[in-house]
């Protein structure tokens, strides 16, 4: 009864054995996933996978190191997209100052766009931040993204920042880094973070959990970071399984 909240089965990483993979999260007992785009092509073979698969729902939107060249005609398609059936938010979006490949004056005018759309379209934000925490928290609350809330996606902030993020109405995601050996941080957050306020995450094909650290990550791989945010909490999997699946419907409207 896992629930993936972010993962991209459309990256070519699962071109040839994408169908084997979903089948493998079916067993490993994934009730369902979200596959968040990070460009128009993405979107598409994303809204291909929620009519294929019925426990699979997508999120449109552009990531910030896509977000290079976005034109109107680019932002007419996207809000287009979002209303398909299965797509229930607005992502992934948002800033990263760690790759640094595309000016942050674009970062920035992309990402309030789309916060914009979301608050237009009525869906909630799905939100990358790499090396940008304050300026995604600031453009976020500028942008009044509180109306629609959402989730920070593989959250890697600190505990007070995070505070803030669900006094929003925001959700805390996290993934794979919290197996790590050099995930203290991110593994205090998992002990701080009330088990209401949680979502859990693969971001498949990357950020795969111990023991997968290093390949390539797919959702199966959710039970592992259950696991051990289970274990930092001192509860049963189940009980984060069965909270975070909850979570996860309330947030995406399934
Ligand atoms: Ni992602």
């Amino acid at each position: 009864m896992f629930f993936d909240t972010h993962a991209h089965l459309d990256d070519e990483h699962f071109a040839d054995d994408r169908e084997l993979v979903i089948k493998r999260a079916r067993e490993a007992g994934l009730q369902l996933i979200m596959n968040a785009s990070c460009n128009l092509e993405a979107c598409k073979k994303t809204i291909e996978l929620t009519k294929k698969y019925d426990f699979i729902y997508g999120a449109v939107g552009i990531h910030p190191q896509d977000a290079r060249d976005i034109t109107e005609a680019d932002f007419s398609e996207l809000k287009e997209l979002a209303g398909e059936e299965k797509i229930r938010a607005i992502g992934e979006m948002g800033l990263d100052y760690y790759w640094d490949d595309v000016p942050h004056d674009v970062q920035h005018q992309i990402f309030r766009r789309q916060i914009n759309l979301a608050k237009e379209v009525k869906l909630p934000v799905i939100i990358h931040d790499r090396e940008a925490h304050q300026d995604v928290f600031d453009i976020l609350k500028e942008e009044g993204a509180q109306e629609v809330g959402g989730v920070m996606h593989c959250y890697s902030g600190s505990w007070e920042m995070a505070k803030e993020y669900i006094k929003l109405g925001f959700y805390i995601s996290l993934g794979g880094p919290v197996t790590f050996k050099n995930g203290r941080k991110v593994q205090e957050i998992a002990k701080q973070v009330p088990l209401e306020n949680l979502l859990i995450e693969t971001d498949s094909p990357y950020l795969a959990p111990v023991p997968y650290r290093g390949k390539r990550n797919e959702p199966a791989y959710v039970v592992k970071t259950a696991e051990q945010i289970a274990h930092l909490k001192g509860i049963g999997v189940e009980v984060v399984a069965k909270a975070t699946l909850e979570n996860g419907k309330k947030l995406f409207n399934i």
